[in-house]
């Protein structure tokens, strides 16, 4: 595997070939192995991004605490067969000057609940999207909205790349794998699987927004919604645990394509 961190050495590393990209901010998990693996399996070179775009975080997010361990991460890479991990530095992807932003028009869910967030989202995904020219690029489900986002822009913009959306890979408890777990309390920790718990019960109520915020015992969304993405339904959910905001949706009806 190569380590790559400038625009240069990664058009030289790109070989004519079916080519898969996985955008990460790094701090793997089981999540983002399953996506290197459906990569593996599906592309020929296949590609990982790793960096922590601060343009999608907002002012007083975590952006500080998130967690870092390039050596850990590329070994996992490696491990799972990757063939490019890009780490470029913030110079790199934003040099002195950069005016040029995807402003994607969005609502509900994160859009509403972090302004800004999808901007920097997709500006760093066209970017990505533009240095690799991928003609695959894998996302998990555990993000359904910034995949039907990052789905709306590659459309909006001729982007040839298609748009995996992968199942969302969870703890034997159920709680949804996250880097930001690492940050919770094993207290914490306990009472943030109302959370996948709540959607999981609410998933075939008639209102599924009023069972899954009757059953988050203990937690306080900071919202409970249905969201339509292409032809499925979903329920998807934010609650903050302690210091730490989670996120977590299920298929309510329909499939995600
Ligand atoms: P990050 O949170 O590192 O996630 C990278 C990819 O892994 C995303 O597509 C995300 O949906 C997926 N993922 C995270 N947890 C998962 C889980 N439990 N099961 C399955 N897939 C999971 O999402 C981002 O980074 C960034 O916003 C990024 C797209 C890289 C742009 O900066």
């Amino acid at each position: 595997m190569k380590v790559i961190r400038t625009t240069q050495e990664l058009r030289l590393a790109l070989r004519d070939a079916r080519r898969g990209l996985i955008p990460t901010m790094g701090a793997f998990h089981d999540g983002h192995r399953s996506l290197m693996r459906a990569a593996r399996i599906e592309c020929e070179q296949v590609v990982v991004s790793l960096f922590v775009n601060p343009a999608q975080f907002g002012a007083g997010e975590d952006l500080v605490r998130y967690p870092h361990d390039e050596e850990r991460d590329a070994r996992i890479a490696q491990d799972e067969g990757v063939d490019v991990l890009f780490v470029p530095s913030a110079k790199v992807m934003y040099p002195d000057g950069f005016a040029t932003w995807v402003d994607v028009e969005a609502s509900g869910g994160e859009a509403d609940a972090r302004p800004g967030h999808f901007r920097g989202v997709a500006t760093v995904c066209v970017k990505l999207f533009n240095l690799v020219q991928p003609d695959v690029a894998f996302f998990g489900q555990k993000d359904a909205q910034q995949a039907a986002v990052l789905r709306r822009v590659a459309r909006d913009l001729n982007s040839p790349a298609r748009l995996r959306i992968l199942p969302t890979v969870r703890d034997a408890d159920g709680l949804a794998l996250s880097s930001r777990n690492v940050h919770l309390t094993s207290e914490e920790r306990e009472r943030a699987l109302a959370l996948p718990r709540a959607l999981e019960a609410a998933r075939s109520a008639d209102d599924p927004v009023a069972a899954a915020r009757a059953a988050m015992n203990g937690l306080e969304p900071e919202y409970v919604e249905l969201l339509r993405i292409g032809d499925a339904t979903l329920l998807t959910a934010a609650a903050r645990v302690g210091a730490t905001r989670l996120i977590d949706n299920v298929v309510v009806e329909g499939e995600l394509g």
